[in-house]
């Protein structure tokens, strides 16, 4: 088999590199190791920014988004019960979106007509330095695919930055002492508008999926079982977590998915090694505190697909040539502003009363200032690419 453009992975990141390629007429396939149902089944994220709507728009995609997607002015900050509201549209006259990530995965399947293999195994890259050519299992046979590029879409855990030699290879991490315990109830939410919640006892965040189906989650020590965690048991510190008018409103249900999330920061520099390029959690991974990691795998993708159409249409290598530096400095402005909420709302075993002390006089400092308020708008929102 031959393409020109192998995508491994059929997540946000490949699918919509896939979808993008395929308008412009650029022959792509995609490799995903799991079934699409196992991808859709996967709960993560829930915000979009205008930058994400757009792609969807230019993916031809956006239809029921558009229909669905609960559009959201601003959120609201809790900080040991006292709160703050940030007014997207009043700051900086902008807004995002609640879409989850299982209907923007639905969305994208839905549209694509070229070719993607599901439950292809043992995927492994060849050559990237050269002519590439990659090599995958399904149901007991090898196959090839010669190709002229590889995108590596497949995530933190992928085989495609495995595959680059360690010396070619830098990467930054920050590992934090905690998870997120997340809950999807049928239930409608508990406010109009997300909120972000430090307390003593540990960050609290109470999200939607639409107007009858909520998504909350709590901090959780590193390490925590799920299983230690009965329904009751977290609606209890969920409560425990919130301002008293919003704990005693929360509508509690069965839940329908429960999961925990290990927290870290990570990128990999550069992101391209001769004909292989990486993009989305392949790359890098942020805290969710932000909402950024779908949104940053959606940046990255867009320029990646300019980067191919300018080659092919073009016959010009400045967009790949300028790929890995042109998404590093947004990756970067976005793994900044995602450690700095997690360290503002969180709880650190090792924190002391100093560290406790600067943590609220952070958040004082967003209450008394429309210029922090401003700052923290805009790169929630999202930055331009
Ligand atoms: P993935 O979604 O990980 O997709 C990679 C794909 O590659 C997978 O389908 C995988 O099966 C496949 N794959 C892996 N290895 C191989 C292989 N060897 N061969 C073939 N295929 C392979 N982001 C936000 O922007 N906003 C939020 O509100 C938000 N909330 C989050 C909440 C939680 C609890 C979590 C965990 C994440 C959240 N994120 C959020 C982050 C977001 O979900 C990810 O950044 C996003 O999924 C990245 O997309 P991706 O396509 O790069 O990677
Ligand atoms: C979610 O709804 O899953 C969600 C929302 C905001 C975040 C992280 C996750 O910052």
């Amino acid at each position: 088999m031959r393409c020109q453009i192998v995508i491994v992975g059929a997540g946000p990141a490949g699918l919509m590199l896939g979808r993008l390629l395929e308008l412009a007429g650029i022959d792509a396939i995609i490799l995903e190791r799991k079934s699409p149902d196992y991808v859709l089944g996967r709960i993560r994220a829930g915000v979009l920014e205008q930058g994400s709507i757009d792609l969807m728009d230019r993916a031809q995609a956006g239809t029921r988004m558009h229909q669905e997607g609960l559009i959201h002015h601003g959120v609201e900050l809790s900080f040991d019960g006292e709160r703050q509201r940030i007014d997207f549209s009043a700051l900086i006259n902008r807004h995002v979106m609640v879409y989850g990530q299982t209907e923007i995965t639905r969305d994208l399947m839905a549209v694509r007509q070229a070719k993607t293999i599901y439950e292809a195994e043992d995927v492994q890259l060849h050559d990237f330095d050269g002519i590439p050519h990659v090599t995958y299992r399904k149901d007991g046979v090898t196959h090839r695919i010669d190709c002229d590029f590889i995108a590596g879409c497949d995530g933190y855990h992928g085989v495609s930055r495995q595959s680059v030699p360690q010396q070619a290879l830098k990467t930054f991490e920050r590992v934090y002492p905690f998870g997120w315990l997340g809950v999807l109830v049928d239930r409608k939410p508990v406010a109009d508008e997300l909120i972000y919640a430090h307390h003593e006892r540990g960050f609290a965040l109470c999200s939607q999926r639409s107007p009858v189906r909520s998504r909350y989650y709590i901090q959780v020590p590193a390490g925590e079982r799920v299983e230690a965690w009965s329904d009751a048991r977290f609606w209890d510190e969920l409560r425990h977590r919130l301002n008293p008018g919003t704990a005693e409103s929360i509508e509690t249900g069965p839940s329908i998915e429960k999961s925990i999330a290990p927290l870290r920061s990570f990128v990999a520099e550069p992101l391209r090694f001769g004909r292989l390029f990486l993009a989305g959690d392949a790359a890098h991974i942020v805290p969710p505190t932000g909402a950024k990691g779908l949104n940053l795998a959606m940046s990255d993708v867009s320029a990646l697909a300019d980067a191919f159409v300018e080659h092919y249409g073009e016959r010009s290598d400045a967009g790949i040539d300028a790929y890995s530096a042109r998404v590093l400095s947004r990756i970067w402005k976005a793994e900044r502003f995602s450690w700095w909420m997690t360290s503002l709302l969180h709880t650190f075993p090792d924190n002391d009363a100093f560290d406790r002390r600067i943590q609220r006089a952070e958040f004082d400092y967003l209450a008394g200032s429309t210029a922090a308020r401003q700052s923290l708008a805009e790169n929630y929102v999202g930055l331009p690419l």
